[in-house]
């Protein structure tokens, strides 16, 4: 297969997982004690440092809120040594923190990195997404059809029945309909209390993770990320975001959005060469949980890229603790 050009080293894929295993040692440390905040903010911290030692000029579009709210990786902060190619980077220092508080399944630690203007900068306001794997028809699934045409849809061309079906929902309240609508076509749903990044990679890899379909309302941020991620590993998603209230238009506004109701393909989250990185922080149907164990420390690594479609799963032992430090 010949490889476009792109303006990216690919030694950024490997390095992009120094930072999310830093930021996930960081947040496993505090892996069930019951303070999101802290997890949070060690793995923020954890992340940032990484980051400034790689040779880009990143300007961080995806991250943990507007300058006035975030004191660091903030929308508009600029990351790296400043040498290198210009990127836009979106992250996630600990999706799932609740998760991790809890020491419940599923929480990572992810980064996207694309050339610049190629990620959609979503305000943090919710998305409805829906996703499915690759190796089907183009526009199999669609928002603007009904629950049961896209589950009917999608058990058609899987060529099986609709109760062989899994649809991933988050568990809220606002997914009632749509979860009386999935139920009605004979469909089972894992519901999931947090993470939907890994939601909706887990219907690239049905197989194994017993998700074919993922839909419904959660973060934008998590839907820019989660594109990005299948823009490597091939699938397609579709996202609309939810800007009900005069204050959510006023954050997509913000943002530069002006059609508020419009419907996001995958290219439009996330376009040209795009690298992705993620490491579990807890165990998790995408990646395992870091191990501590007498002097080391183990985590579990995938890292990606649309441009050669390689997708890389690292375990990595950490014996030099104090870079952790
Ligand atoms: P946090 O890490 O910010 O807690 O996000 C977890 C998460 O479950 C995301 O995966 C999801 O997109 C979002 O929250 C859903 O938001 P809400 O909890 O408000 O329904």
């Amino acid at each position: 297969m010949s490889v476009k050009s792109s303006a990216l080293d690919r030694v950024l894929t490997l390095e992009l997982a120094r930072v999310t295993e830093r930021a996930a040692v960081a947040a496993a440390r505090l892996r069930g004690h019951g303070d999101e905040v802290r997890a949070d903010r060690v793995a923020v911290d954890a992340m940032r440092k990484e980051l400034n030692t790689l040779d880009i000029a990143g300007t961080v579009v995806i991250g943990e809120g507007e300058r006035d709210e975030a004191p660091m990786l903030y929308i508009g902060e600029t990351v790296g040594t400043g040498k290198g190619p210009k990127v836009d980077i979106a992250l996630d220092p600990l999706e799932g923190t609740t998760i991790t508080a809890k020491a419940m399944a599923n929480s990572l630690t992810v980064i996207a990195v694309a050339e610049e203007g190629s990620l959609l900068h979503a305000p943090d306001v919710y998305m409805d997404k829906i996703a499915i794997g690759g190796g089907f028809p183009d526009g199999l699934v669609d928002l603007d059809k009904t629950p049961g045409e896209n589950i009917k849809a999608l058990a058609q061309a899987k060529g099986v029945d609709v109760r062989d079906i899994t649809a991933c929902i988050l568990d809220r309240s606002r997914h009632a309909k749509l979860i009386a609508a999935v139920r009605e076509t004979g469909a089972a749903i894992r519901l999931i209390g947090d993470g939907d990044v890994a939601g909706v990679i887990d219907t690239t890899n049905p197989e194994e993770t017993g998700t074919d379909i993922y839909m419904g309302i959660g973060g934008a941020p998590e839907g820019v990320l989660a594109a990005a991620a299948l823009r490597c590993i091939g699938g397609q998603m579709q996202g609309r975001l939810v800007t009900g209230s005069d204050a959510q238009k006023q954050r997509a506004a913000k943002m530069g959005i002006e059609d508020f109701d419009r419907k996001y393909t995958l290219c439009e989250m996330a376009s040209g060469d795009v690298m992705f990185a993620a490491t579990g922080v807890t165990d998790g149907s995408l990646l395992s949980g870091v191990r501590f164990g007498g002097n080391k420390i183990s985590t579990e690594t995938v890292v990606m890229r649309s441009l050669t479609g390689t997708i890389r799963w690292i375990k990595a032992t950490h014996s030099d603790q104090s870079k952790f430090e």
